[in-house]
């Protein structure tokens, strides 16, 4: 995720201060940073791709001076690969305002074509460059930088936390937010701006968090913050009494939490991606899949690995049944070893976190070598898959640092509900008006994860009163993927043999194992199968299971009564949709029992993040 750090200080040691605050933003990955001082002769802006020693050689080189005011960056690229030119900060078209920015810009590309028509040009593939140009645009109006930043974010559609400077007022760093955080930190003659406390806890303990759409005025001496119209604002002060390292986890105690908290943010923005207010279909044009494409496909592969092979089940599941064009799905492991039959006639889409997999690469290289077009759905901008692929759907759900996938697996979820209404309309199975209402369920979806999340706390007791010797997940329809992926989180991070069948199978084998001290978590989400999977988990209760139902509110929960010892109710809805949140209990899951095991939950034994080996 990128990072943000802006100092202003009456001694003369900005750039060291910025590139103390953007070494502690590090644990957060990137992939480029820069730097921007205020002098008496300007703004200075230097940007590298790569490490941060490659921006601090740089600087050493070149005699960067050190300043009293400046803001810095490190980038994770999400519009335009990782190099120097797309890294922040980004300047206006006369060199008279910087920015650096975290967050997404949605409607940039029609900015930036107003932008292009007022004869402005532009140095880089981003969405942020943008920033700078309409600041700048209102800022030669009447110099009042308050109402240019206030204009220019008014015509803003996305999230964005903003570290900004104006060329003529070296004495002053401005700040902006909404739907990304920033704190402003407190200091003695000296004050800062930050996306994360971590950037400025060894030199202050006492922060602002901005709110949405407030803006930040700092000097040396005092920090004033306003509203949209101007008017002062006043924010309580908070006293920071973390540690750094539960600073770097946001005040978690591990990533895994945290990332799992991030999971409303994140799934908005890639839904946000993808949705315009006033337009019912999805925005999809970038990947190259019209009807003619579609109508002359002979087959649709989905390949992935570990968790994002669950998310393409479940992309095939609705593909199928709603936009009913047949896919296929296999492990990348062993489609790139079975001589699968691919054409030009086929679409292949590979599912990957990191973009890095090797055995996900490799099969990419074989569909395009044997004439398919890939479509890549990924989370790492830049990454192998990303530029190998002819065409990418990028989840927004930033780095994601614990091992064990989660607020990436909601994203590819969202993804492929996306891309479903996306090939459903293409193929006439959906209508405008259908996916009017569709999209609006699709953007209840935070808010749902946000109240599953509130039930954390029973969540945590549940678990610690089970001590099971193994665990079935079992399900039906979408609920059976739903519960292949509680099983891997399970077995990765809290070590516990677990296995998931469709509810329907278990008499055909599995139920044979089934004895006191199994735990048995059965998913009840799809209307239409509910009776079908409680008459099964019956049939487990009866043979001394222990029973715990994940089930939507709309589950008659008489149904329940003398079957599920324990259930967690989750919001109901569009039943697509249930498979995303019935994951969020699970995730809590597999993360409590690791906790309650001592186990090391963000680096689990044996595991690598990215597996970029076969
Ligand atoms: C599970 C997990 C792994 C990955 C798998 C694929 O929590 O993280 O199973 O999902 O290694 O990785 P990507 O998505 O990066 O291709």
């Amino acid at each position: 995720m990128c990072g943000i750090i802006g100092y202003i200080g009456r001694e003369e040691k900005a750039s060291d201060m910025i590139m103390e605050g953007l070494a502690k933003l590090e644990y957060r990955g990137y992939d480029s940073a820069g730097i921007a001082l205020a002098t008496p002769s300007g703004i200075l802006v230097e940007k590298t791709k790569g490490k941060l020693v490659n921006l601090a050689d740089h600087l050493a080189q070149i005699g960067f001076p050190k300043g009293y005011a400046g803001i810095g960056h490190t980038r994770w690229a999400t519009h335009g690969e990782p190099s120097d030119i797309n890294a922040h900060p980004h300047w206006s078209q006369n060199h008279d305002v910087v920015v650096v920015h975290n967050g997404i810009i949605e409607n940039y590309m029609q900015l930036r074509q107003e932008l292009l028509q007022n004869g402005d040009t532009f140095l880089s593939e981003t969405d942020t460059e943008i920033i700078p140009h309409i600041i700048a645009q209102y800022y030669e109006k009447d110099r009042d930088p308050v109402r240019a930043i206030s204009q220019a974010i008014s015509r803003m559609r996305g999230s964005y936390a903003l570290g900004i400077m104006f060329a003529d007022r070296p004495g002053e760093l401005y700040a902006a937010r909404k739907d990304s955080p920033l704190v402003v930190g407190l200091g003695r003659h000296e004050n800062y701006i930050a996306s994360d406390i971590p950037a400025v806890l060894s030199h202050t303990r006492d922060v602002y968090f901005l709110e949405d759409y407030d803006i930040a005025i700092l000097d040396t001496e005092q920090i004033r913050i306003v509203d949209r119209a101007g008017h002062s604002v006043s924010r309580d002060v908070f006293h920071v009494t973390w540690d750094v390292a539960a600073a770097e986890k946001g005040g978690f105690p591990h990533f895994m939490l945290k990332e799992i908290h991030e999971q409303p943010h994140v799934v908005r923005e890639t839904l946000n991606s993808r949705l315009l207010d006033d337009v019912d279909a999805p925005k999809m044009e970038d990947l190259g899949i019209s009807k003619e494409v579609l109508d002359g496909l002979k087959r649709i592969y989905m390949v992935a690995c570990g968790t994002s092979y669950h998310a393409a089940m479940v992309g095939k599941y609705l593909i199928e049944r709603v936009a009913r064009l047949s896919t296929i799905v296999e492990t990348a492991s062993e489609f790139r070893y079975r001589d699968p039959i691919i054409d030009e006639k086929t679409l292949v889409i590979v599912v990957s976190q990191s973009g890095e997999t090797a055995d996900t690469l490799a099969a990419l290289r074989m569909s395009k070598q044997a004439g398919a077009k890939v479509l890549g759905i990924v989370n790492v901008v830049g990454s192998s898959i990303s530029r190998e692929a002819d065409y990418v759907f990028y989840t927004w759900a930033g780095p994601e640092i614990a091992v064990a996938s989660t607020k990436a697996y909601s994203c590819q979820l969202a993804a492929m509900y996306l891309l479903t209404a996306h090939f459903a309309m293409l193929r006439g199975k959906m209508t405008p008006e259908e996916f009017h209402e569709l999209k609006g369920d699709l953007i209840g979806l935070p808010a749902k994860i946000g109240e599953i999340l509130n039930q954390e706390e029973e969540i945590k007791k549940i678990v610690d009163a089970v001590d099971p010797l193994n665990v079935f997940y079992v399900g039906r329809g979408l609920d059976y993927y739903t519960g292949m992926e509680g099983s891997l989180k399970l077995k990765e991070i809290a070590y516990l043999h677990s296995e998931a069948y469709a509810a329907g199978e278990l008499k055909h084998g599995p139920i044979a194992m089934i004895e006191p001290g199994t735990l048995v978590i059965g998913i009840v989400t799809q209307k239409s199968l509910v009776e079908k999977t409680i008459s099964n988990l019956k049939e487990v209760k009866a043979r001394g299971a222990q029973v715990l139902c994940i089930a939507t509110e709309d589950v008659d929960p008489s149904l329940m009564d003398g079957v599920a010892d324990e259930r967690i109710i989750i919001p109901a809805g569009n039943w697509m949709f249930t498979s995303l949140l019935a994951n969020i209990p699970q995730q809590l899951i597999a993360y409590y029992m690791s906790v309650k095991k001592g186990y090391d939950v963000d680096k689990p034994r044996n595991l690598a993040k990215s597996v970029t080996v076969e």
